[in-house]
């Protein structure tokens, strides 16, 4: 396979909170290749985001190393380095507070092509913008152009901040929740036009989600990582691990995600965790942190060791249970 474009080498990411410290992000390890979806799920608070924003360049990391297209991102300097701030792009959960609400649509996406000497003139930069907006399917351009954000719904910002960060070519696309914060009705058609645009422009995508429906439906032809309390415990092509998850966590995952048919979601077996509470980070479980919870619970390695995430059968997984042939 070629060269991957964002790789992340044991990366931590530590935070101080209430005199103490935690580890939001504890030794993740991945390769993303040029045009691959890869999709992060886990509860809340798991470090889904912050993984996303150290990848983005946003948030320093605190040990490991991460890389763009084989360079240490904490090296690099000049050409390089504005090569990888316009290549990796981050969409947030909230449009709308990431949107200038007194500017119009058209003054939105204009800035940073000008800004970054993108296009020339004014021709062209507003040829540009109705491009854009009509590669989010926001169409016809023209009704969009002079409305700001508040004259549009939800889904209609969220398209106006894909636009925005495809102004400058990006071959990068962090999607942090990107579509939790619109209905349901039109969430899918978001996601097409996200797989569209992926397609199209061979963007790699770092898809973000609470929502392991939602991961199975977008990177479905990706691979999707699990994670819990700061860890990646598995990381699988999509369709291996739903069709044969490994991991206990993900198997829970899974088990509590509704079918489209309602009979099959009544008599699916729901697999209970030993206990619904998820600890806190200023006190993780000794060994893996996952076992005061986990239904296969084994006893003493569990407590005592933690698990890495080895290979096993096609994918990696980080627990003791696993077998590795
Ligand atoms: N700036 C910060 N200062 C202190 N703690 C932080 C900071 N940012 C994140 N955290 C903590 O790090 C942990 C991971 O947070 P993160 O936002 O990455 O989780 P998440 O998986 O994105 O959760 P969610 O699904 O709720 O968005 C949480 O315990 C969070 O409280
Ligand atoms: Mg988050």
């Amino acid at each position: 396979m070629a060269n991957p474009i964002i790789t992340l080498e044991h990366v931590t990411r530590t935070f101080r909170v209430k005199r103490e410290t935690i580890k939001a992000v504890d030794d993740v390890s991945l390769d993303i290749h040029e045009g691959e979806i890869v999709c992060l799920v886990g509860e809340s608070g798991c470090g889904k985001t912050t993984t996303g924003k150290m990848l983005a360049g946003v948030l320093p990391i605190s040990a490991g190393k991460i890389l763009y297209r084989g360079k240490d991102i904490a090296r690099l300097s000049g050409r390089d380095h504005k090569q990888f701030r316009l290549g990796v792009q981050m969409i947030h959960q909230d449009p709308y507070a990431s949107l200038n609400p007194a500017h119009t649509i058209a003054a939105i996406i204009a800035a940073p092509l000008q800004h970054h000497g993108l296009t020339r003139g004014e021709a062209q930069t507003q040829a540009r913008v109705r491009e854009l907006l009509a590669l989010v399917d926001l169409t016809p351009p023209d009704d969009f152009l002079e409305k700001f954000p508040h004259q549009l719904s939800g889904g209609q910002r969220q398209r106006v901040s894909i636009a925005r960060a495809l102004t400058v070519n990006p071959s990068f696309i962090v999607a942090d929740e990107a579509v939790s914060m619109v209905d349901v009705s039109i969430r899918i058609s978001l996601l097409n036009t996200l797989t569209k645009l992926k397609t199209a422009m061979g963007l790699g995508v770092l898809f973000i989600t609470h929502d392991l429906a939602l991961a199975k439906y977008f990177a479905w032809e990706g691979r999707v990582g699990v994670m819990y309390l700061g860890r990646l415990v598995e990381l699988a092509p999509a369709r291996q691990l739903v069709e044969q998850p490994q991991h206990p966590y993900t198997q829970v995952l899974l088990s509590a995600i509704p079918e489209a048919d309602p009979e099959i979601t009544r008599h699916k077996r729901r697999i209970e965790l030993r206990s619904m509470d998820v600890p806190s980070l200023l006190r993780l479980p000794t060994g893996c942190a996952f076992h005061p919870r986990c239904p296969q619970f084994l006893g003493a390695t569990c407590e005592r060791d933690v698990p890495e995430l080895l290979a096993a059968h096609g994918a990696r997984v980080a627990c003791h249970l696993v077998s590795r042939q």
